[in-house]
């Protein structure tokens, strides 16, 4: 062996030694970094993951960019509610997309809404039922209610749709006294946010076992969250919020979508 052999063989043997050193240094630092980072996470950041996204404008303009499949009906219904000073009440778009997805999912057959306003809702979910589906949806406004009806019908879903005036106690009531229970697939709740609890407890009556509840604006435009709103409709999401979670009777998921959407399926 050479003189110019020995040299390289040594700062081979040399520069293989450095690299394992540091590899297992990466390791042990890794390791070590890991274990430190969970030992050390606060407590409020135990459930997050790291990949949750902040929906900002530009996402939620994407979003729709590429998922939506707004029907004309939907589209012109949606283009006259929003001229009306509560039009706020309307259900986003992507969450009448996102109902009708649910009613497909789910194959029902039978639905509940309370809270009819414009009708938006109701035709989304409408038009995903199959033909010998029916859906009633309630509330105690003629005419909000029949700015829906035009486009139900230029739908073609008009038939589908029992649409019953008045409060929502009172049709629910009734619908219990029918013998209705345990009839519906899916109930939508989205009326007045006072009366949240009471909605719930008679359509988990009114629900099939394995039925599905869509519970609206459970975030309430984050005023869930502001102890300074302390009114009668935030209190009241606020309560029925709470309360789900040790709800035995049923599985439940809530998402941040639209105003906030809890799904409650019935055990
Ligand atoms: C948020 S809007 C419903 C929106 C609709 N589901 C949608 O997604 O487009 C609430 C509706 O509940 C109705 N409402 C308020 N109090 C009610 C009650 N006690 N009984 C029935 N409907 C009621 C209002 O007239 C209003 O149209």
């Amino acid at each position: 062996m050479n003189y110019k052999k020995i040299i390289s063989y040594a700062a081979l043997s040399l520069y293989a030694c450095t690299y394992i050193s540091s590899v297992k240094a990466i390791e042990t630092n890794t390791k070590y970094k890991r274990e430190d980072y969970v030992k050390k996470m606060p407590k409020e950041y135990e459930f997050k993951s790291a990949t949750i996204i902040r929906i900002n404008d530009a996402i939620y303009e994407y979003m729709l960019d590429v998922s939506l499949r707004e029907p004309q009906p939907m589209r012109r219904l949606r283009e006259e509610t929003a001229k009306d000073s509560q039009s706020i009440m309307q259900s986003p778009v992507d969450q009448g997309q996102f109902m009708a997805l649910m009613v497909k999912l789910t194959n029902a057959k039978n639905i509940l809404e309370i809270g009819t306003f414009t009708g938006y809702s109701t035709l989304w979910m409408a038009s995903a039922l199959p033909e010998n589906g029916k859906i009633i949806t309630c509330d105690v406004s003629p005419q909000w209610t029949s700015i829906g009806e035009k486009y139900w019908k230029e739908a073609g879903v008009r038939d589908k749709i029992d649409l019953r005036i008045g409060p929502a106690e009172n049709t629910l009531n009734q619908l219990i006294e029918d013998k209705t229970q345990e009839q519906f697939d899916i109930v939508f709740i989205d009326a007045d946010k006072s009366n949240q609890s009471l909605y719930y407890e008679k359509s988990l009556k009114l629900l099939r076992p394995g039925g599905l509840i869509i519970l609206d604006n459970v975030l309430w435009q984050g005023k869930v969250v502001d102890h300074s709103f302390d009114d009668v409709d935030t209190k009241s999401i606020r309560t029925l919020n709470a309360q789900l979670k040790d709800d035995s009777r049923v599985d439940i998921s809530m998402l941040a979508l639209g105003d906030g959407v809890t799904l409650i399926r019935k055990r």
